[in-house]
């Protein structure tokens, strides 16, 4: 729909932008704090360094008052449990406590709203040696670090995320630590993992919601639209059943508290259904445990066709070499109405448009953007330049198609793209850069780590000024 006046961002609309502990602190093992999957798995250790990252933890004074200068209303960022509890339970380690208690004063001291991440991919390792996910024990070690973080901080975080990307670390599990490679039937594991998690996450809601009732939370998944790569009637059932599977299963049961019935019927096809025990459902059905907001990370969308039932269907995407499509139910497709970064992502500004849309008509929930972005081989000019053009034509086209959503009835509240300064890449090292703000070094030389403001911090400082109204550079 063309709209003659557009409807503006919200007086009090949250501009910031995001990062998380293990690819922007550094500090990996200092003050007490202990390794986390992250820290020890192997998921792109040989491709950079992921023990400075950037040096947040030694540099976070700085880096704030970068934001402040941006005029960030918001930052999103996530703690590190392994800050907090070493080895994921026990005593708490009160250095940690220390060093989020500045972090969260001294954004508050620019006026910037804190955004809270409890868990960003980080899974304390000794956790992990004891089953990690697989073992419901680690649904108590979450809700008693849940219940720590909320005492400590929740006098002055208003906002909560719960976990980042649970879909992502399902369905790519052992890229991101969750299952070992090598191992067998790990979709059936995963996805017990995955009933685990949404356990946690609906007590750590219920809770807080009992302990911080002027607070609000949200799941932080990641959701996209999936087109179908046809009209062809079987490739929309095609784009159904991703769309299931990727999306609705997860946020289904946030909000619902029931299992996505497509999303059901696909994990008894395969074989992969979890155990659910006695009173799991009661967890899951609380309406205590019902999130305020969704927070959801998008980046591209996605496009399927119909299943073709051989081994063509698992193909790769992108610079994660993730696969797409999987015998009987889809097959990942290329769009070719769309341009792709150099790292493969396709750029779909509108489909970020159709993906508020959907959930919007789905949950009615407020929504918030936790993470959008491009992933570029910024290049540092003499005299300290970097022109990231590519970067504010992206933001700039998703800013449009957000505002645009809004005048769909869209209830935003705020927009946090990824990330706010350079950070690690999760599998691409530090040669894919993200954010408004270079950082000085490569992969494994860690030169100065100095700051140096992109042209894109100049572009979006004059977006937030403006509260959006100026997206010109
Ligand atoms: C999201 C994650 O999946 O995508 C971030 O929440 C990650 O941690 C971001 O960095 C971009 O992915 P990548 O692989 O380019 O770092």
């Amino acid at each position: 729909m063309n709209y003659s006046k557009l409807k503006p961002f919200s007086d009090h609309f949250l501009w910031g932008a995001s990062t998380s502990a293990y690819q922007f602190e550094g500090a990996w093992n200092e003050d007490g704090k202990g390794p986390s999957v992250m820290d020890m798995g192997n998921h792109a250790k040989d491709i950079s360094d992921f023990k400075v990252t950037s040096n947040h933890y030694h540099n976070y004074k700085e880096d704030i008052a970068l934001l402040a200068e941006m005029g960030f209303k918001t930052y999103r960022f996530s703690i590190a449990w392994t800050r907090i509890f070493p080895h994921g339970t026990g005593e708490i380690n009160q250095k940690g406590i220390d060093f989020y208690n500045s972090l969260i004063n001294e954004l508050l001291k620019y006026n910037i709203e804190p955004i809270v991440t409890v868990y960003h991919f980080d899974l304390p390792y000794a956790l992990h040696l004891k089953g990690g996910w697989s073992n419901k024990e680690t649904i108590d070690a979450f809700v008693n670090y849940v219940d720590v973080l909320y005492s400590h901080f929740s006098d002055r975080v208003k906002y909560w995320l719960t976990i980042n990307e649970q879909n992502m670390m399902i369905l790519h599990g052992a890229a991101i630590g969750l299952v070992n490679p090598n191992s067998k039937n790990q979709e059936k594991t995963l996805y017990q993992q995955n009933h685990h998690m949404l356990l946690a996450q609906a007590r750590a809601i219920k809770l807080f919601h009992e302990i911080c009732p002027s607070g609000k939370i949200g799941p932080a998944p990641n959701i996209t639209a999936i087109y179908p790569a046809s009209s062809k009637p079987e490739d929309i059932i095609a784009a159904m059943n991703l769309t299931s599977i990727r999306n609705w299963l997860y946020l289904d049961m946030a909000v619902f508290g029931t299992y996505n019935d497509i999303a059901w019927s696909y994990l008894e096809e395969k074989g992969y259904t979890p155990i659910i025990e006695e009173g799991d459902m009661e967890i899951l059905g609380d309406a205590k445990a019902k999130p305020d907001f969704i927070a959801f990370n998008y980046y591209a969308s996605s496009t399927v066709s119909a299943s073709k039932n051989d081994a063509t269907d698992k193909g790769t995407i992108g610079d994660q070499q993730l696969s797409l499509g999987e015998i009987g139910v889809y097959r990942g497709e290329s769009n070719p109405n769309l341009e792709k970064t150099p790292f493969g992502w396709e750029i779909d500004p509108i489909g970020f448009r159709t993906t508020l849309r959907e959930l919007n008509d789905r949950y009615h929930l407020p929504l918030i953007v936790t993470e959008n972005g491009l992933g570029e081989y910024d290049k540092l000019e003499a005299g300290d330049v970097v022109n990231d053009d590519y970067r504010i034509n992206y933001l700039r086209d998703h800013i449009q198609q957000a505002q645009l959503a809004i005048g769909d009835g869209v209830q935003l509240f705020g927009y946090c793209p990824w990330s706010a300064i350079d950070l690690v890449s999760t599998h691409s090292g530090c040669s894919k850069r993200y954010g408004f703000v270079f950082v000085n070094r490569d992969e494994h030389d860690l030169k100065d780590l100095k700051r140096i403001k992109k042209k894109s911090f100049h572009w979006y400082k004059k977006v937030i000024e403006t509260n959006g109204k100026d997206l010109s550079s």
